[in-house]
């Protein structure tokens, strides 16, 4: 079993190593970074799973986004990911015990939707993310429709059609 703690816990080269370790060092050319490109992830919705030695195996950061709608308007989002689990210590449960950390948290705050690009036999057989509300949606790269999930955490319905990008505040 892992401990969940919170990700600020730990130092940042070590966080780097485990993305590295999971994704190979390319991954920053991934859409996901594209869409909360120049956001720093929120420390309420970012977890680590540690071993028994109190080791760092597995990460998972969450980013302020939003949903750039046709008429202007923002509709905000929070991205989930990456989660990422050091290979050798996958399928041990590490990322359902982050994952249902965020969900939990999320929920408990009635945050702004969810939303990941992820497999969705993974993320909507355990939690419910699902790509039926994003089909309007759009990203600044590549990525697979039925990848693109989102995931209502207080009823409130997503939809909508736009540009996902970062949630850049708007001086008024
Ligand atoms: C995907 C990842 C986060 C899952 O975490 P994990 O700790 O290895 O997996 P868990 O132990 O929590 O879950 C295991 C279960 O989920 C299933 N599962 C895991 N990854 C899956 C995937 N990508 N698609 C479908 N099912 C998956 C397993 O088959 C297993 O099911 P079972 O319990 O019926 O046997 C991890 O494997 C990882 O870091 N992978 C590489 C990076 C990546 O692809 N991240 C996701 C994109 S953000």
């Amino acid at each position: 079993m892992s401990m969940i703690v919170p990700l600020d816990s730990q130092p940042d080269a070590a966080i780097e190593r485990v993305l590295d370790a999971a994704f190979g060092p390319d991954r920053h050319g991934r859409t996901a970074y594209a869409i909360r490109d120049g956001m720093s992830w929120l420390p309420e919705l970012s977890f680590a799973a540690l071993d028994e030695d109190g080791g760092l195996i597995g990460t998972l950061q969450s980013w302020p986004v939003a949903l750039v709608l046709e008429d202007g308007a923002r509709m905000p989002l929070i991205m989930v990911g990456p989660v990422a689990v050091l290979p050798d210590r996958q399928m041990g449960g590490h990322g359902r015990a982050m994952m249902d950390a965020v969900v939990a948290t999320a929920r408990a705050r009635a945050t702004e939707p969810l939303m990941m690009i992820g497999d969705p036999e993974y993320y909507g057989r355990f939690w419910g993310f699902g790509a039926g509300d994003t089909w309007g949606w759009d990203a600044p790269g590549p990525f697979e429709k039925r990848r693109l999930l989102a995931l209502s955490v207080d009823g409130r319905s997503i939809g909508g059609t736009g540009m996902l990008g970062p949630r850049i505040a708007v001086s008024a």
